[in-house]
């Protein structure tokens, strides 16, 4: 049962008229991108992506290969979120929502809304942030805007998808309350806030299980607990056990599998393994969404490609982050550049710019503003452009020459580095946190020549900054869209404020990240075999560094303006339920700006391990020059409570609560401390002292937030159970769900195959061609038994398991 049942189907007329082979197919697609059409029930059309309609025409692929139809490529969701301001973000999703509808897409496929984990995760830059409320209301926001045009939405990976390596194998291992807190937190709100009409599931398995078949994520907490009501979307070819899917509460999978797993549902049915009201209720919820998104689109709206366009402009003007903004020379910031300035501009990307990443989210744009051109149209002078260097990495000792023979005649240089498009792809973690070696031995040669050196930095995740403090300013762009190029001209000479703060930290070195050191190589980030184990527990990003004081380069929350703000008066009333957090905001520089006013709050005593502060709300803030408002941020419960996993709920445990309000997480300008009642019917959680130090000397580590130095003791006790093996079992013959990667410990000719694949690796990545590259790995990472969809049946399960057995010899 995936419903309560009682609950009466929708259209239960249409189900009578339907065979069970015939309600079978409707519970898989036609083909890549439609469901199934019957007599009464049309097709729909399912799409990416998140920060653009990905609507392919001809060939199809999930990975974006293949061509696809021109449309506005918005600022990817790392760089929105840079916004912080759910407004911004409904207008892009309306927006989005309105090209989707024109182009006949009745479900666009995002947005994506997994935790940043790890900075190397492959799809950061499709993620919103390291904090789950920041994410979730961002996407609530996104999906209200793209539902207000009648089609609908689907935010995706439900959930944990934390790593690209092994994604449709690995097992996240990750304790009850770290999953609620930190991993659903964000989904939860989006569904709350927003009834999202579709979800999508992630590949990856949750302690043990697929999360497409996970009943605990599915169907207790999605559908029971936060009262779901939409259809639940297998990622693109990540079902694994149909029937498994089905029951759990997946009512659709993508693609098509030629009707392969349709007759399996048949067979379930027929056999009584499946209860046919099951499959009744996913047939209902799919002909329901396809009702309803097709009389939505019966009467398509126009789009204007100038006006999306400016739109996309808009939406990147407040993207930015300004990072630094030191004095030069005469003692007055660098930025905004004065008028008439003369500046070189250098670097690849100011006229090549990065403003999206690889993978099924790959938007073909309708335009793309550049910076170079952008800043020709300014009041600077632009004394020449310099490429300064090679895309991925291939020195050149003649660019860099150019590029400090350009800088010598200019009064600032404009420094625009990056990671390049093979470094951020969906499908492939990155492998460390540094920009490439060339350009950083360039940004070198160039401080040591020069005083004014403003570094433009595209990329959709957190890299390296050891040259921070040798460059006057940083201005951070993320991947800001097809219109990146022309906010970035603008904030850089002042037409615009910057007005972005980080959703992620800047770490000093990766070493530094929570999941980057751990007392076991499972915890270590990504997982490589079997698991992933999350011992970092609740202490993911800002989390871990606010507690244990680990000096970051630049912290979660921070952002420079070119004005500046006076914080007074603050004034909280908190209870159990929540409550109001006030204070007064003043624009005390003579530019208009605009302020993300954060609040954070921790228990300052508290009787379970519990990060010293979390972001409990914010509010995004224009004010004039010498403006004055009173900012009132509405403060919801999860700011006082946590996951009692043992009760199986959340819990106020009441006592002493720091709030604190501020420009970052640590840029706090003012704080309190506020006595919060205890939930209604809380009992104190452990009434006695002894009971309490046992608790805390059996998590260890937790207690303090020392995540990087958790054994398998206190995993364990954090888990509740022992964690599971997290290493192949090298003698086991290789069965359909081991991966192509695992070949490496089978005979020659296993060995063999594999090493084809890994030269074809690097063969392509010499000859320049790191898409096709990353795409080999794809198929590295993939399980056995996922070939014959990722081929169209080109290469039959049959061929496979007579391929296994001549390996497994
Ligand atoms: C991605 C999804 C995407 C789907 C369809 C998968 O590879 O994980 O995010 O929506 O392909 O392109």
């Amino acid at each position: 049962m995936t419903k309560p049942s009682a609950q009466p189907l929708r259209h239960p007329e249409v189900l009578r008229g339907l065979n069970l082979p015939r309600k079978a197919s409707l519970t898989s697609g036609a083909n890549f991108w439609n469901t199934e059409t019957l007599p009464g029930i049309p097709a729909i059309m399912l799409t990416d992506g998140p920060h653009g309609v990905r609507k392919q025409g001809g060939k199809a692929d999930h990975l974006g290969l293949n061509a696809s139809l021109p449309a506005t490529c918005f600022p990817t969701a790392a760089a929105l979120a840079q916004s912080w301001d759910p407004r911004l973000l409904e207008r892009v999703g309306e927006r989005l929502g309105t090209e989707a509808a024109a182009a006949g897409v009745a479900v666009l496929l995002g947005p994506g809304l997994n935790i940043v984990r790890n900075p190397l995760g492959g799809r950061s830059f499709e993620y919103f942030s390291e904090d789950p409320r920041l994410s979730g209301d961002l996407a609530a926001a996104m999906v209200r805007g793209i539902q207000s045009t009648g089609i609908a939405a689907c935010p995706k990976h439900f959930a944990v998808n934390s790593q690209e390596h092994l994604r449709m194998s690995i097992d996240e291992v990750v304790d009850e309350r770290s999953l609620r807190e930190i991993y659903l937190e964000g989904f939860r709100r989006v569904v709350e806030q927003a009834h999202p009409r579709v979800l999508m599931t992630a590949y990856n398995k949750v302690n043990g299980t697929h999360a497409n078949e996970n009943t605990h994520l599915l169907r207790d907490i999605l559908r029971g607990e936060w009262g779901f009501e939409g259809v639940v979307v297998t990622d693109w070819g990540g079902n694994h056990d149909r029937v498994a899917g089905l029951r759990a509460g997946n009512q659709l999978e993508m693609p098509s599998t030629g009707g392969v797993t349709d007759a399996e549902i048949v067979a379930a049915v027929r056999s009584g393994d499946l209860d046919e009201a099951t499959l009744d209720r996913a047939v209902d919820d799919v002909v329901a969404l396809a009702l309803d998104t097709t009389a939505a689109l019966a009467d398509p709206p126009q789009v204007d490609p100038g006006a999306q366009h400016h739109a996309a402009v808009e939406a990147a003007r407040r993207c930015l982050v300004l990072l630094r903004n030191a004095p030069a020379g005469d003692g007055r910031p660098i930025l905004p550049l004065h008028p008439g300035a003369r500046v070189a501009v250098v670097g690849d990307f100011a006229a090549t710019p990065r403003y999206q990443g690889a993978g099924s989210s790959l938007v073909n744009p309708t335009r793309v503003d550049d910076a170079l051109s952008a800043l020709r149209t300014r009041d600077v002078e632009v004394v020449g452009f310099a490429r300064g260097f090679h895309r991925f990495g291939r020195r050149s000792r003649k660019l860099a020459r150019e590029a400090l023979a350009l800088a010598a005649r200019a009064e600032t240089v404009l420094l625009f580095l990056g990671l390049d498009e093979s470094s951020e792809a969906e499908g492939v973690d990155r492998e460390h946190l540094r920009l490439p070696a060339d350009q950083l031995a360039l940004l070198g040669q160039l401080t040591r020549a020069h005083e004014r050196v403003v570094v433009v930095l595209a990329g959709g995740a957190p890299v390296e900054l050891p040259f921070a403090d040798d460059v006057a300013a940083i201005l951070h762009t993320s991947l800001a869209g097809q219109g990146g190029g022309t906010a970035v001209a603008e904030v850089l000479t002042g037409a615009v404020e910057p007005t972005g703060r980080l959703a992620v930290t800047f770490p000093v070195r990766y070493a530094d990240v929570p999941s980057a050191r751990a007392a076991s190589p499972a915890a270590v980030y990504p997982g490589r075999e079997l698991t992933s184990e999350h011992r970092d527990g609740l202490f993911v990003g800002y989390r871990y560094y606010s507690t244990r004081h680990v000096p970051v380069r630049y912290p979660f929350g921070h952002g420079l303006g070119y004005t500046t703000f006076d914080y007074t008066d603050l004034d909280v009333d908190l209870g159990p339920t929540g409550g109001v957090v006030a204070c007064t905001l003043r624009n005390t520089g003579d530019r208009p700006g605009r302020e993300v006013v954060q609040v954070y709050t921790g228990p300052r005593a508290p009787e379970v391990p519990h990060p010293r502060a979390q972001l409990a709300g914010f509010a995004s803030v224009a004010l004039g020059p010498g403006e004055e408002r009173r900012v009132e941020i509405a403060v919801d419960s999860r700011a006082v409570e946590y996951y009692d996993p043992d009760a199986a709920r959340w819990l106020c445990p009441g006592g002493a609560f720091l709030v604190e309000v501020g420009a970052s997480v640590e840029d706090i300008r003012l704080s309190t401390t506020v006595e919060v009642e205890r939930g209604p019917g809380v009992a104190p959680l452990l009434p006695d002292a002894a009971s309490a130090a046992r608790r805390r000397a059996e998590l260890g580590p937790y207690a303090t937030g020392d995540v990087q130095r958790v054994d398998d003791d206190a995993f364990a006790a954090l888990l509740g159970r022992p964690a599971p093996p997290s290493s192949w079992d090298r003698s086991a013959p290789l069965g359909l769900d081991d991966t192509v990667a695992q070949l490496r410990h089978t005979n020659l000719l296993g060995r063999a195959v594999l090493r084809v694949l890994t030269t074809a690796r690097r063969l392509l990545m010499a000859a320049g061609r790191p898409l096709a590259a990353n795409n080999v790995m794809f198929l590295v990472n993939m399980p056995f038994a996922k070939i014959e969809g990722y081929t169209a049946g080109k290469v039959r399960r049959h061929a496979i398991e007579g391929f296994l057995r001549l390996v497994n010899r």
